[in-house]
């Protein structure tokens, strides 16, 4: 090793979806109401969340990341279980950092062999426990129903943080938080402004890309045309039963197409994921699709992937100004933190006007 290469440069670039949170706080309203009334709900899927309420996590989320240094003690005191039974980089850690930088605890299990449930322990038993231990549970399963099981038994508050092939709903809320970062003008359905999303992915089958639609359609104003790109071999199960009639009906006009390269040109966010959980383990779909700095993509077009990324995204793409997905994974721990801090009774420590 040469002693003299190891420094390194603490400023990032100017690039990489470096737009300031600012422009969307101006954009958006404060209304606490629709915040506080996240302390009385687990968080289960996108359904969940109507226009104001993801309007006003986003203004928040915008406003922590302002001046996070501003938000360091709203959950002082307060304790997460932090439960992730499947592998996690982002997800884990971005909650997990969430919760410090707001000033609470934490108690992390990363395998459940290491709790009752390896001894027969029922879900409902565990979560029993759970309210005696923490003030919000975090649980990532591979199990979708794992998590409908502990609800029923939990008295505080849980998130699903990706159950099996089903939903990922903080996921999909970080990922219209950096859509709407990108484009504060797509709020406001007055501004008729619009943009065209490529989905490369399975919506049947991938939790992420089925939260992300689910969010996504609760902004039909903003989205021109939704195209669902995907390789001949998932066309058979593409959408879910009523998944795709779903979506029309709230105003989402849709095409599907196997055709990327002839569509790229055409697509001003282009969202892709190649992974999707099933059982104990994870398929990769679209091998067929690859994204490189030579894509015809449209001069300003952004990439959004919820990431880990496999050889559906080049690294070629990372220097460039289409790749917004690390301000995607950055930008998901401030809104974590605003979720959160709701969640825990705490929204009037972080609001304005109370
Ligand atoms: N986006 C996402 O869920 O990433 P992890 O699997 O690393 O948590």
């Amino acid at each position: 090793m040469n002693v003299n290469d190891v420094s390194f440069e603490r400023e990032r670039p100017d690039v990489y979806g470096d737009a300031h949170p600012k422009a969307l706080l101006r954009v958006i309203q404060e209304d606490g109401d629709f915040l506080v009334k996240l302390a009385n709900q687990h968080i289960v899927s996108g359904d969940q969340f109507d226009q104001d309420t993801m309007k006003q996590l986003f203004r928040l989320a915008a406003k922590i990341e302002s001046n996070p240094k501003r938000f360091s003690s709203p959950l002082q005191n307060k304790i997460l279980i932090s439960a992730f039974y499947e592998p996690s980089t982002r997800t884990r850690l971005s909650f997990e950092s969430a919760w410090h930088r707001l000033g609470g605890d934490i108690m992390s299990i990363t395998d459940r062999s290491t709790t009752g449930i390896a001894k027969g322990e029922c879900l409902a038993d565990v979560a029993e426990m759970f309210n005696n231990y923490g003030d919000c549970v975090v649980l990532r399963d591979n199990n979708e129903s794992s998590l409908f099981e502990m609800m029923d038994a939990l008295r505080i508050p849980i998130i699903n943080a990706g159950n099996g092939a089903d939903e990922h709903p903080t996921q999909a809320l970080s990922d219209m938080y950096a859509i709407f970062k990108w484009r504060p003008e797509l709020v406001d359905p007055a501004n008729n402004s619009k943009i065209r999303i490529g989905v490369i992915g399975v919506p049947n089958k991938m939790r992420t890309v089925r939260s992300f639609l689910k969010c996504l359609s609760v902004f039909p104003h903003a989205v021109d045309e939704l195209v669902i790109i995907h390789d001949e071999a998932s066309t058979a199960d593409l959408f879910g039963a009523g998944q795709r009639e779903e979506l029309e009906a709230r105003g989402i006009k849709i095409t599907t197409s196997t055709e990327l390269e002839s569509i790229l040109p055409t697509l001003d966010v282009v969202y892709i994921n190649a992974i999707s959980w099933e059982g104990d383990t994870f398929n990769t779909y679209g091998s067929a699709f690859h994204l490189t700095a030579k894509s015809p993509l449209k001069e300003n077009a952004i990439i959004l992937h919820p990431l880990a990324r496999g050889e559906e995204l080049a690294t070629d793409l990372d220097h460039t100004a289409h790749n917004w997905y690390f301000s995607q994974a950055r930008g998901a721990v401030f809104l974590r933190m605003a979720l959160l801090t709701c969640m825990v009774e705490r929204a009037e420590r972080v609001i304005d006007v109370v």
